[in-house]
């Protein structure tokens, strides 16, 4: 009987801290990507709705959004891909970054986005601003043409990270670097958090790096609590030669 008691408390604790560190999220409210990608694809999607929902202080990228953009490190010239653009919080300061010479690209799946950061894109003479419409299997960038791809609270989106990634690989020249920030799932992560990462941060990780790219060390101090910053380098494909890939 004390053995049975024993063995119950024991599979209750086991439980709840597998569900604290959202290892076990069957058991929570955990949302698929699928889910969560849902409300970006109706017609009638309300822009306004989610710039009170993506630009608001509640959020650690939006406070942190100015170091965020100096991490990212962009120059005059680059061409840059913020890939999961929402309602552009990243792609106009990108493209002041970049400058005239430079190109912003924002890749979206969702239509009523891309349209609207187009239009800010007009008013703010952001001539430098291209929408690109994404699939849940590429960002449909063309082949070597961006230096950055930038993954900001889009990666546990992902419904094909492989194929996604597979896109962002070939989209990125030579030595192109891909910042991904994203949910830090931890042991004392809120209830949200846990709702919507995938996994803990090392899984995004296992993926990236299977997906031919390098962790790169960042001493960047952008200040987020419950996001992680991470940069990664676009790793040679085996055997290809020095010369192999175009410039820019
Ligand atoms: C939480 S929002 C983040 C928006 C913006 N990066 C920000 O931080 O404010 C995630 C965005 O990813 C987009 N998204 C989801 N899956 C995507 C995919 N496979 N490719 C490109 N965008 C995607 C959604 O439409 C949504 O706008």
């Amino acid at each position: 009987m004390r053995t049975c008691l024993t063995l119950v408390v024991l599979s209750v604790a086991a439980s709840w801290f597998a569900a604290r560190a959202g290892l076990c999220q069957e058991h929570g409210k955990h949302h698929s990507p699928a889910e969560m990608n849902r409300q970006f694809s109706k017609p009638d999607l309300d822009v306004a709705e989610f710039i009170r929902r993506f630009e608001s202080d509640s959020r650690d990228i939006f406070v942190a959004r100015r170091q965020i953009v100096d991490a990212v490190g962009l120059r005059q010239g680059m061409a840059v891909a913020d890939i999961g653009a929402g309602t552009g919080l990243f792609t106009f300061s990108f493209a002041e970054q970049v400058g005239p010479k430079g190109q912003a690209y924002a890749v979206e799946i969702a239509p009523a986005f891309l349209s609207y950061i187009e239009k800010q894109a007009r008013e703010r003479r952001l001539e430098n601003i291209k929408a690109v419409r994404a699939s849940q299997d590429s960002t449909n960038l063309a082949a070597n043409s961006i230096d950055l791809a930038f993954v900001c609270a889009t990666y546990h989106h992902f419904e094909h990270p492989k194929n996604v990634l597979a896109s962002i690989h070939r989209a990125l020249r030579r030595e192109g670097r891909l910042v991904v920030i994203d949910f830090d799932l931890r042991k004392d992560s809120s209830a949200f958090v846990r709702e919507h990462a995938r996994g803990p941060k090392e899984v995004y990780f296992r993926e990236i790096s299977a997906a031919g790219f390098r962790p790169l060390e960042s001493k960047a101090q952008v200040g987020l609590k419950d996001n992680f910053f991470a940069v990664f380098e676009r790793k040679e494909p085996e055997g290809s030669s020095a010369s192999g890939q175009g410039g820019k």
